[in-house]
C-alpha cells in the first residue's frame, strides 16, 4: 500500500509537520513557512456561529418506510405507497443551553427530520413536546432571552425564566409538561417526537386536511428524575450523544412509529380549540392517531461538524402535498430558519452534502455567493424565462390555498369555544397519578422558590391555580416550605 503524503491545502507535500522553519537554530520563525501559517490561520477559523437556540445536538442517518396508505389525505410522493423507503437525516437537540452545556437537563428536545424525497427535501422541524410556550412568533426572541444566559451574570437566572412565564399565561400547559416526568428524557432514543404545529396535507383531488405528526418511540419512554439527571450530568455531560452514537455503532438501531391526527379542513373553523394554536393539543378522542410508517436510524455521521453542525433544517422546506397552516408561530418560523442558515452557514448552505437533495437535484437560477460549488455550466442560462430549455415552473401549487378574511392589523389569535390559557394544562395535571403530581410540584417549587421577587412567584402560582385549584395550592405550599 502506498504511504499517504501529508500536503498543504494546495496539495504540495509537507516536509516537516513537527518543527516550524526558523532563521537559524533557535532563531525567529520565517514568514515563508506556508504550512505553519496556513495551519494556524485555518485553526482560528474552525468555529462558526452556534445555533441561537438548539445549539447542542446529535445527528444520525436512517430511513422512513410507509406502512399504511395515507393517499386519501396527501399526494406527497414519499408517502404514496406502502413499503416505499426514503433516506433521512435527523438532528436531536436541547434548546436553551449553549454548545458547552450538558445533555441531561430539564429542557425540551429538538426533533428535526430531513426526508430526502424524490420531490425535494422535506424538513419536519419538531420537538419532543406536542405543544409550545407561546403562540405568537413576535414573543420568541424575548422568550429565548429569558431562558438563556443573562447578559450581566452570564448564567441562566430563575428570575428571568419565571418573569417571562408570569407574563405568559399561555405557557402554563407547556410548563406543566416540562416540569413533569417527561421533562428530562433519559436519552434521545427514549422520547417521542412531535411536529407540534398543525400542517396542511393536500390529496390528489385537491382536498385539504390539517394534520399533527406524532413519532412514538419504539424503545419506550424513559426519563430521568431531577436527582438522577444531576448525577448523569456530573459523570457524562454528553450522555445523549454517547447513547445515540454507541447504540447505532452496536447495530441497535432506534426506531419510531409515525402517526398523524387528521382533521378535514372544513372542521377547523368550528373545532372547540383553535387548531392553529401551538399551546393546545387535539385530544385523541376528537382526532385519533392514524399510523403512517416507521423511521429507523441506522448510520452515524462520519464527521460531526460537517454533517451535524452544518445541518440546516427549515420548516419552509415542503414537498407537493404538504404545506403550512395559518398557525402564527409556524408562519414566523417559515422566515426564521433559512435566515439563520444564511447567517450561520452562508447562502450556499443548501449545496453542502447533508443539506443538498439526495433523491433529486436542485435546478434553478440561483447563482454565486460565497462557496458556490453548483453554479451551472456554460450551457446554462442564469435567467428565466429563456429560450434554451432551462428549468421551468410547474404551475401546480404544492398545497391547497388557505381561505382568509378580515382586516390587516396586529391581532391576537382567535379564541374558539373551549379556548383559554389553562384548561388543557389542568387536564394534563388531572391525568397524572398522585406520585407524578408530587414530582411535578417539587420540580416547579425547586425553580420557583429561587425567584427573588414575591410578585413574580404569586403570578406564576395564580396560573397553576387557574389550571386546577389543587395544583395551585400544592405549588404554593411547596414553594413556601422551601422559602421559609
Ligand atoms: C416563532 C418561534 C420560533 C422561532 C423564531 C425559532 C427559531 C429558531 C432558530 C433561528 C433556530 C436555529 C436554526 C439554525 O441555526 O439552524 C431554531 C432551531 C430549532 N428550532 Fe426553533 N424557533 C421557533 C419555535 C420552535 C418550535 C415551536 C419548535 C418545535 C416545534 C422549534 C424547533 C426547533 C428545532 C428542532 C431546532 C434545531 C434544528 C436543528 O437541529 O438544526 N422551534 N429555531
Amino acid at each position: 500500500m502506498s504511504k499517504r503524503v501529508l500536503t498543504t491545502e494546495s496539495g504540495a507535500p509537507v516536509a516537516d509537520n513537527q518543527n516550524s522553519a526558523t532563521a537559524g537554530v533557535g532563531g525567529p520563525i520565517l514568514l515563508q513557512d506556508q504550512h505553519l501559517l496556513e495551519k494556524l490561520a485555518r485553526f482560528n477559523r474552525e468555529r462558526i456561529p452556534e445555533r441561537v437556540v438548539h445549539a447542542r445536538g446529535s445527528g444520525a442517518y436512517g430511513y422512513f418506510e410507509v406502512t399504511d396508505d395515507v393517499t386519501a389525505y396527501t399526494k406527497a410522493d414519499f408517502l404514496g405507497e406502502v413499503g416505499k423507503k426514503t433516506e433521512l437525516f435527523i438532528r436531536f437537540s436541547t434548546v436553551a443551553d449553549s454548545l458547552g452545556g450538558a445533555d441531561a437537563v430539564r429542557d425540551p428536545r429538538g426533533f428535526a427530520v430531513k426526508f430526502y424525497t424524490e420531490e425535494g427535501n422535506y424538513d419536519l422541524v419538531g420537538n419532543n413536546t406536542p405543544v409550545f410556550f407561546i403562540k405568537d412568533p413576535i414573543k420568541f426572541p424575548d422568550f429565548i432571552h429569558s431562558q438563556k444566559r443573562d447578559p450581566f451574570t452570564g448564567k441562566q437566572e430563575a428570575d428571568n425564566v419565571w418573569d417571562f412565564w408570569a407574563h405568559a399565561p399561555e405557557a402554563t400547559h407547556q410548563v406543566t409538561w416540562l416540569m413533569g416526568d417527561r421533562g428530562i428524557p433519559a436519552s434521545y432514543r427514549h422520547m417521542n417526537g412531535y411536529g407540534s404545529h398543525t400542517y396542511q396535507w393536500t390529496n390528489e383531488a385537491g382536498e385539504a386536511f390539517f394534520v399533527k405528526y406524532h413519532f412514538k418511540t419504539n424503545q419506550g419512554i424513559r426519563s430521568l428524575s431531577a436527582e438522577q439527571a444531576a448525577e448523569v450530568v456530573g459523570s457524562d455531560a454528553n450522555s445523549h450523544q454517547t447513547d445515540l452514537l454507541q447504540s447505532i455503532e452496536r447495530g441497535v438501531n432506534p426506531s419510531w412509529t409515525l402517526y398523524v391526527q387528521v382533521m378535514p379542513a372544513a372542521e377547523a373553523a368550528e373545532y372547540r380549540f383553535n387548531p392553529f394554536d401551538l399551546t393546545k393539543v387535539w385530544p385523541h378522542s376528537d382526532y385519533p392517531l392514524q399510523r403512517v410508517g416507521r423511521m429507523v436510524l441506522d448510520r452515524n455521521p462520519d464527521n460531526v461538524f460537517a454533517e451535524v453542525e452544518q445541518a440546516a433544517f427549515s420548516p419552509n422546506n415542503f414537498v407537493p402535498g404538504i404545506g403550512p397552516s395559518p398557525d402564527k408561530m409556524l408562519q414566523g418560523r417559515l422566515f426564521a430558519y433559512a435566515d439563520a442558515h444564511r447567517y450561520r452557514l452562508g447562502v450556499n448552505h443548501t449545496q453542502l452534502p447533508v443539506n443538498a437533495p439526495k433523491a433529486t437535484e436542485a435546478d434553478n437560477y440561483g447563482r454565486d455567493g460565497y462557496m458556490a460549488t453548483r453554479n451551472g455550466s456554460r450551457h446554462d442560462k442564469n435567467y428565466e424565462p429563456n429560450s434554451y430549455q432551462g428549468p421551468a415552473q410547474t404551475d401546480t401549487p404544492l398545497s391547497a390555498p388557505l381561505a382568509i378574511h378580515g382586516w390587516t392589523g396586529t391581532h391576537a389569535a382567535p379564541l374558539h369555544t373551549k379556548d383559554d390559557d389553562f384548561f388543557q394544562a389542568g387536564e394534563l395535571y388531572r391525568l397524572m397519578s398522585e406520585d407524578e403530581k408530587n414530582r411535578l410540584v417539587a420540580n416547579i417549587a425547586g425553580g420557583l422558590s429561587q425567584v427573588s421577587r414575591e410578585d413574580l412567584i404569586e403570578k406564576n402560582i395564580a396560573h397553576f391555580a387557574a389550571a386546577d385549584a389543587d395544583y395551585g395550592k400544592r405549588v404554593e405550599e411547596a414553594v413556601r416550605a422551601l422559602r421559609d
